[in-house]
């Protein structure tokens, strides 16, 4: 478990993504953390000290002037029994806080007399994190050593309105927290990642297309996790309505063909991720006009031909990255046929799905995966595409780890 052994102070703050806190608890836990929860007042007008401490399980301080909890741990004991002081959301109230060096309740004097280092995952409204005084207040904590994740671009929970402002997701925080707690290093820093992603539309005519059910969202979220540990990532993407990561260059194609090309033309690199579904067929000859019905005539034939094997051409290039990872998407004998496409393709690990319409998987936000290398199998849990994203990065920065 990576984060084993590590104390997390979580402060959260008075926003409306505190909701997501309790999600970004249970991720740490899971991954070994302990979470020793401080709530502001504000916290408490949006999830509730039992939710919080129920899932932490542990004690919940949320005030400054509590006789029993001032004997039992005391304010400056909370500030430095951690090994991480994690503020998510933090407002823009609590950045002005401790902007400023104000210390009027316990999460801000909290803030004032640690000596850990401070992780924020901000959180507001667009035009909040958009005002000159915010914008300040950031630009001094970042000097004071505070560090960030997020906020992201999006939707806003309460107003609909999009822009900067949007919480980091709880598996972009624990991300951060992971790499914050290795010293601050980047373990796929220097490494350069390809991952393709989504669907490929391949054209019968200029209106009609072959296509498939595939969402891109596995694939991006490999991209952001992998970026999230430093690789320099590029994404080719197919034609997906999920929007482009932050922190990579993305490169948008339809066919197949383009898409090897822009593989190709990425190379050489250290990591390939070949998560899209390459459509394995193409229409042998497009029509240039639209293909036009004629009533009692005969119905027209698509006469179909084989797409490139993107995988494949990656696995045995001349420029061959140093881990070639491809997934399967199977309906039937899911490992038989992925361990021979782990051979077939020159690829080092196959990450096999079952794909069948009763499991959801395909364009839907989970993922059950095994993990096929040459010298085993590993089954992993049912898990959100973006916590299977975070494992697989992992796996891949072990792997460098070990040479
Ligand atoms: C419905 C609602 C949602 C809010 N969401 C946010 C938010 O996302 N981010 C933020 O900085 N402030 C938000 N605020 C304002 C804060 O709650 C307010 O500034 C409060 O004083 C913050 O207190 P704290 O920083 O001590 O937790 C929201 C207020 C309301 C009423």
């Amino acid at each position: 478990m990576v984060l084993a052994g590590k104390r997390i102070l979580l402060i959260i703050s008075g926003g409306i993504a505190a909701y997501k806190s309790l999600d970004l608890i249970r991720r740490l836990r899971e991954r070994g953390a302990s979470v020793r929860p401080v709530m502001t007042a504000g916290a408490q007008q949006f999830i509730t000290p039992l939710a919080v401490g129920a899932l932490a399980a542990d004690h919940v301080f949320t005030d400054l002037f509590s006789r029993q909890d001032e004997q039992d741990v005391g304010h400056i004991r909370l500030a430095r029994d951690c090994d991480l002081v994690l503020i998510a959301p933090a407002t823009a109230d609590l950045l002005a806080k401790m902007a400023n060096g104000l210390a009027d309740d316990l999460a801000s004097t909290i803030l004032l007399a640690t000596d850990r280092p401070v992780l924020a995952a901000p959180a507001m409204n667009p035009k909040m994190w958009a005002h000159a005084a915010t914008k300040r207040n950031v630009e001094m904590l970042r000097g004071d050593g505070i560090a960030f994740v997020g906020p992201m671009k999006g939707e806003m929970a309460e107003s609909g309105e999009t822009g900067t402002g949007r919480m980091a997701e709880p598996f972009e925080i624990v991300a951060a927290v992971e790499m914050r707690l290795h010293d601050g290093a980047k373990p796929l820093a220097g490494k350069k990642a390809i991952i393709t992603s989504g669907p490929t539309h391949e054209p019968i005519d200029p209106v009609r297309y072959i296509a498939n059910r595939s969402s891109g969202r596995q694939g991006h979220a490999i991209a952001s996790a992998l970026a999230a540990l430093g690789a320099d990532v590029t994404l080719v993407s197919g034609p997906v309505t999920i929007p482009d990561p932050a922190g990579m260059h993305v490169i948008h194609v339809e066919r197949a063909d383009d898409m090897r090309d822009a593989v190709l033309a990425a190379l050489p690199a250290d990591i390939a991720v070949m998560v899209a579904a390459v459509a394995d067929w193409k229409v042998a000859s497009a029509s240039d006009q639209k293909i036009k019905k004629h009533p009692g005539e005969s119905l027209p034939t698509l006469a179909l031909t084989e797409n490139p094997d993107i995988l494949k051409t990656v696995g045995h290039h001349t420029q061959r990255p140093k881990l070639v990872i491809g997934f399967a998407a199977e309906t039937q004998d899911v490992e038989s046929n992925a361990r021979a496409k782990l051979e077939r393709k020159g690829a080092d690990i196959i990450v096999a799905n079952d794909v069948s319409p009763a499991t959801g998987i395909m364009g839907g936000t989970r993922n059950r995966v095994k993990i096929i290398r040459h010298d085993g199998v590993e089954q992993w849990p049912d898990l959100d595409k973006d916590d299977v994203a975070v494992r697989l990065a992992a796996l891949i920065a072990e792997q460098f780890k070990q040479g």
